[in-house]
């Protein structure tokens, strides 16, 4: 049987997730509380798609196809048919354990209850349903479509079935996945935070511009985009939950984050998302 997924969350990370299940040739149904919010998400499918026909890497009739495969519903209950559900919301450790408590009750049973956080711990989302064995981490990059990496994390209860299905699937969707453990932020963002974190410092201490910083790794490291415009890009305010959830996970002070950074994130800088953050942005 071809697996079906459900996407919950139409934000930046959900859009760019139904995006390569449609896009791998699987029905996908994207699920937001907001019809505007599933618009635009589809809008951005939209347009991603035609960036990838007009580079070549997708024909146009593979284009239409992944559309036509692309459904949208703003109540949760349209995880009734799916096999696989990818949790994609906001960053919030209440909001995601509110909708696996919903998906708890609303999912088929067998399932992979799948979330996309980047640092919360997948041992206590699991524990608020009564199938921890089938929850498990599926953490996209993002642009989704552009990453190759899938982060897959278990959680203690996860079975092996869920765990080996997830990598297949993850393959299914032209990624490479990974396994890490259910630490804090995981890898991934065990490593790439602080880094962020530490450019912010540097800002605010006055060691060089934000234009400076962003230079020196790029030219310096080979990173393809500065930390500070990849902290802009990934969104202050989900930067400033994934350093909470590693300074209060790990109780290390090396985690804290920076002032600065909360204080752009307390004056609704957001970065890319909201037009202002270490940079302006004007599109
Ligand atoms: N959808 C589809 N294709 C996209 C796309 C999107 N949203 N964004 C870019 N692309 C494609 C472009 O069409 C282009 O395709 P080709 O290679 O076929 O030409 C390719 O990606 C490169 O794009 P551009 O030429 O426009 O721009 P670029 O060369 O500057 O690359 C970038 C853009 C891929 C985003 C690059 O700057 C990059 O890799 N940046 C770092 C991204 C990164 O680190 N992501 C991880 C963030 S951390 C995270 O997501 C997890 C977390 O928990 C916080």
């Amino acid at each position: 049987m071809t697996d079906r997924f459900a996407v919950v969350g139409a934000g930046q990370m959900g859009n760019g997730i139904a995006h390569v299940c449609a896009a791998s040739g699987f029905a996908v149904t994207l699920i937001d509380v907001s019809a505007d919010a599933l618009a635009k998400a589809k809008a951005t499918i939209e347009k991603n798609l035609e960036r990838q026909v007009k580079k070549g890497s997708l024909t146009a009739e593979a284009r239409d196809a992944a559309l036509a495969l692309i459904s949208t519903a703003t109540s949760l209950d349209a995880v009734a048919n799916a096999t696989v559900i990818v949790e994609a919301a906001t960053e919030r450790k209440d909001l995601k354990l509110q909708i696996f408590r919903d998906l708890d009750r609303l999912a088929p049973a067998g399932a992979i209850l799948a979330t996309n956080t980047s640092s919360i711990s997948i041992t206590e989302i699991a524990a608020v349903t009564k199938r921890p064995a089938d929850v498990i981490g599926m953490h996209f990059m993002n642009p989704v479509p552009v990453m190759a990496l899938v982060e897959v994390i278990r959680g203690l209860a996860t079975s092996d079935a869920t765990n080996t299905r997830t990598i297949e699937l993850a393959k299914a969707l032209g990624k490479t996945p990974v396994e890490a453990n259910d630490f804090p932020g995981f890898i991934a963002n065990r490593i790439l935070m602080p880094m962020i974190n530490e450019a912010c410092y540097a800002v605010m201490e006055g060691v060089g511009t934000p234009q400076a910083i962003d230079e020196v790794m790029k030219l310096g490291m080979n990173h393809p985009m500065g930390p500070l415009t990849l902290a802009d890009f990934i969104g202050l305010d989900t930067c400033v939950a994934i350093l909470e959830v590693l300074h209060d996970g790990l109780g290390d002070p090396k985690y804290r984050p920076c002032p600065l950074l909360k204080k752009y994130v307390a004056a609704g800088w957001y970065g890319r998302k909201s037009g202002r953050g270490f940079y302006t942005y004007t599109t």
